[in-house]
């Protein structure tokens, strides 16, 4: 079966490498040559996915049995219905659908109107007015975000990004004067984040393992927004902070809005994702994206088994899942992306990374490529946006962010990276974070903590060290 990847970066390199695995047929549509894809790819188009035209022929061209769309910019401007149209089955949500990303006012007023509680405190504004009378009223600190999308770049947080409530009033302000959209004004939410991917489609809601992304550019949490600079899973498809529980009220979230959407008469096939915040009232909704995370999509596809991972796709592009087909194996997985030094602010393009693949692989480590373009035998022009993605398994978080370590090892070249991602540290203080924002007053104690253990019953615990691995 022949499919079109359409997208040109990690995640878009990850799912052509899932399909290919699977004996499809794969055939590209990206805006740039691209190292990784260029050599899965039977046939290639070079085209802006936002230009319907070309793609739609070229699928046709190709007889491809479904298309899958990696990025949101291209579900937003309603390629996917230009496809369906065309008669091509999409992973995919509509124009309409991907109105749950491209518009954030949109999604919190469909989960207001469906009663679905899971949004922080939140107001949209759409002068400068309404922004001043908001900030004064807004009790304690808060959030301001473009109402449209901005690639994970343009969501301010009080504290973090801005000091001062006048401060966000002027970031709001200038929001309002580039931007059509309007902004949103919300709570500001304390707690740990964690992404939650299903596949929705006309049989059902079927979730995937969670990921933890991480946001911030810099090492410890420092630093802008990002994109996501890695990302890290636990092998039970829970994280050492998340209960079963949590993830259970959080995809409960995800499936009501996926009835929401239905109830709409907005018929969704594709991937929604829950961006969620753990907090001392339970996990809450910041946004939902309408596509595979990246990198949280790296994560989950490599963990996908040996198989029938196109014809899990091609069963939400028709309509109907193989339950039998959602198969990710029981293995922690990490991935780190190597990115252009300045990045995200003032990233500087043109550098060379030298990517020893062979070495790398032989650690068991995957490379994925982001926004870079072929220079030769092993070498990889940067460009501005996310480098490499490295993705490494184990049986213990930890222990695939070593591996990874590892692998960045042999990339030679300048580039900016998280190396804490998934390092026992860093994911010991976010439980810690976890545990004193939920019993708060109570006294450090890292071990044992309340985590499920992936070969034990669900009612049972086991210890972090189990699913970290040894310190
Ligand atoms: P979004 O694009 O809405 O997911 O926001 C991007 C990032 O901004 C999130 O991953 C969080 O790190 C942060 N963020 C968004 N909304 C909130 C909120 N209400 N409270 C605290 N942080 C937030
Ligand atoms: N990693 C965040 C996103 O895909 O939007």
């Amino acid at each position: 079966m022949r499919v079109l990847v359409v997208g040109g970066g990690a995640r878009e390199h990850a799912i052509a490498w899932g399909l290919d695995r699977s004996h499809a047929e794969v055939v590209v549509a990206s805006p740039h040559p691209h190292p990784g894809l260029d050599r899965i790819a039977r046939a290639s188009l070079r085209a802006d996915p936002a230009q319907a035209g070309p793609l739609v022929e070229f699928a046709k061209a190709q007889g491809v049995r479904y298309a899958v769309i990696g990025p949101e910019a291209p579900l937003a401007a309603g390629l996917a219905d230009a496809l369906r149209a065309a008669e091509v089955p999409v992973v995919g949500p509509s124009k309409a659908g991907a109105q749950i990303e491209s518009s954030k006012r949109y999604c919190r007023e469909l989960l207001t109107k469906h009663d679905i509680r899971a949004s922080p405190r939140f107001v949209a504004l759409s002068s400068p007015e309404e922004v001043d009378a908001a900030v004064h009223d807004f009790p304690g600190e808060f959030v301001v975000k473009p109402v449209g999308l901005t690639s994970g770049k343009g969501v301010w947080v009080q504290g973090r990004d801005f000091p001062a409530p006048s401060d966000g009033a002027a970031y709001a302000k200038q929001l309002l004067t580039n931007s059509s959209g309007g902004v949103l004004l919300e709570e500001k939410l304390e707690g740990e984040e964690f992404s939650v991917m299903a596949f929705v489609t006309d049989s059902g809601v079927y979730p995937m393992p969670v990921v933890q992304d991480y946001k911030r550019a810099g090492v410890g949490d420092s630093g802008p927004n990002t994109g996501g600079m890695g990302s890290y899973s636990q092998r039970d498809h829970l994280l050492p902070f998340l209960s079963a529980e949590h993830r259970d009220a959080a995809f409960d979230v995800v499936k009501r809005t996926a009835a929401a959407l239905r109830s709409e008469g907005i018929a969704y096939r594709g991937i929604l994702y829950g961006g969620f915040m753990l907090t001392a009232r339970g996990p809450l909704l910041m946004e939902f994206n309408a596509r595979f995370g990246d990198p949280e999509g790296i994560n989950v596809i490599s963990l996908y088994e040996d198989g029938d991972f196109a014809g899990l796709l091609e069963g939400v592009a028709f309509g109907r899942v193989d339950p039998t087909l959602l198969r990710f194996r029981q293995r922690a997985s990490v991935v780190k992306y190597l990115v252009p030094p300045g990045y995200p602010a003032s990233p500087t393009a043109g550098g060379i990374l030298e990517v020893d693949e062979p070495g790398i692989e032989a650690l068991g480590v995957h490379v994925f490529y982001g926004g870079v373009e072929p220079a030769g035998p092993a070498r990889v022009k940067v460009g501005t946006s996310r480098a490499v993605a490295l993705v490494g398994e184990a049986s213990a978080i930890a222990e695939a962010s070593h591996r990874v370590d590892a692998a960045a090892a042999r990339v030679r070249g300048e580039f900016a990276w998280r190396s804490d991602v998934g390092s026992r540290d860093d994911v010991l203080k976010r439980t810690e974070h976890v545990r004193r924002l939920l019993s708060p007053g109570a006294k450090p104690s890292p071990l044992p903590l309340s985590v499920a253990r992936p070969d034990a019953p669900p009612s049972s615990a086991g210890t972090l060290a189990q699913v970290m691995g040894p310190a």
